[in-house]
């Protein structure tokens, strides 16, 4: 299997199954000299983790990060930074029905068909415990990238939205409730509405919002490796990530020029950024803003009709502990992936010119 590293520089690669002995990666490229701050990696994999809330699902993963190479005396030395996250809940019995039998809309069909061999527990290299790695990595990152701030929050779950501009909310709410949208009022909402469809047993999709501020200008590489075109793979390889916009997105199809256009301050920041902060695949020193949707994902605790992998159909239903909307656990790994795409250009930047 190609497509297990990330970046060009400051570069990750991961490895494990939901229910192998661990899952865990590698980070080449991290400068030597970088106190690493393990209390706070241990928050953001907090952020992540399974069973934190009523919310998501019930499974009960520590997601302790054990570091075995890389950094010594808490320092990073300019090595291959390697490290584990033991998989210590894993209920694989909770799998056996899909063992020859594909669930609607997962990847166990394309994974068969692709590799002719499938760790089916827990959906093997294909779940998003996978995520909890990038997690790992995108929170050293951070650290390497001092006074630029990551806010990624919920913007969305189903139809309930936030409806006020990012730059009147205060980000220091966001991990005041479960479903870490820092509109309280709407938070609300969103709760009783997972609430519901986790007792239809049911899913529910919705939006993430990021919020990158302080990035210096020029960042990103045209032609092809632009900034949105790495923030959009970063995002888009997440499990469950139906979509990506940033700046104005599609929203965008329905201005003018004269409208749309973000007219320079004499300091060459500019009076609005419906850009999002990249114009011409370059950062321009304004704040970079995104938007992710993720889907309702596809293990429901209801009968549905699917096939076997002899082709004939059957029935089946969602057993175990599974999320009904993943878009609160999902706001650190939105984060992460950010922070490693503007680590990895941060580091390229410095190539750019003598
Ligand atoms: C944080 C997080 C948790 C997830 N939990 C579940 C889950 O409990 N059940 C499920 O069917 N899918 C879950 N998913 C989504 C699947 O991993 C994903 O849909 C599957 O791998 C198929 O990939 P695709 O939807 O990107 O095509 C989760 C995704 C994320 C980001």
């Amino acid at each position: 299997m190609a497509g297990n590293s990330f970046g060009n520089i400051f570069k990750i690669t991961t490895f494990g199954e939901s229910h192998g002995e661990a899952i865990g990666g590698v980070i080449d490229g991290c400068p030597a000299g970088l106190t690493v701050d393990y209390k706070a990696i241990n928050a953001e994999m907090q952020r992540r983790k399974p069973g934190q809330s009523t919310i998501v699902t019930q499974r009960k993963e520590e997601d302790e990060v054990r570091f075995l190479s890389g950094i010594f005396e808490g320092v990073t030395t300019g090595t291959s930074i390697g490290f584990i996250i033991e998989n210590t809940n894993q209920k694989s019995k909770d799998y056996s029905h899909i063992k020859d039998t594909y669930r609607p809309s997962h990847a166990d069909y394309t994974f068969d068909k692709k590799y002719g061999v499938r760790d089916y527990r827990g959906g093997g290299r294909s779940s998003a415990r996978e995520t909890a790695s990038r997690v790992a990595a995108g929170a050293i990152a951070k650290q390497l990238l001092k006074g630029i701030t990551f806010n990624a929050f919920v913007s969305s779950v189903g139809d309930i939205y936030i409806d006020k501009p990012y730059q009147a909310l205060d980000f220091s709410k966001t991990e005041d409730t479960p479903v870490r949208c820092p509109d309280i009022e709407t938070a609300e909402k969103m709760i009783s509405r997972i609430k519901e469809i986790k007792k239809e047993g049911d899913t529910i999709g919705g939006t993430i919002t990021c919020v990158i501020k302080n990035v210096p200008v020029g960042l990103g590489e045209p032609v092809f490796d632009k900034l949105h075109a790495e923030l959009g793979k970063a995002m888009l390889s997440i499990n469950a990530v139906k979509g990506f916009e940033y700046g104005s997105g599609f929203c965008g199809t329905k201005m003018k020029g004269s409208e749309h256009n973000d007219l320079f301050n004499t300091d060459g920041t500019t009076k609005s950024n419906l850009s999002g902060g990249i114009q011409g695949g370059i950062s321009n020193g304004m704040d970079i803003y995104f938007r992710v949707a993720f889907k309702p994902v596809a293990t429901i605790m209801q009968l549905q009709e699917t096939i076997d992998k002899n082709g004939n159909i059957v029935e089946m239903q969602g057993r175990g502990r599974h999320d009904p909307c993943v878009v609160p656990r999902a706001v650190p790994i939105v984060e992460a992936m950010a922070a490693l795409v503007i680590a990895d250009f941060w580091l390229l930047n410095k190539l750019a010119k003598i």
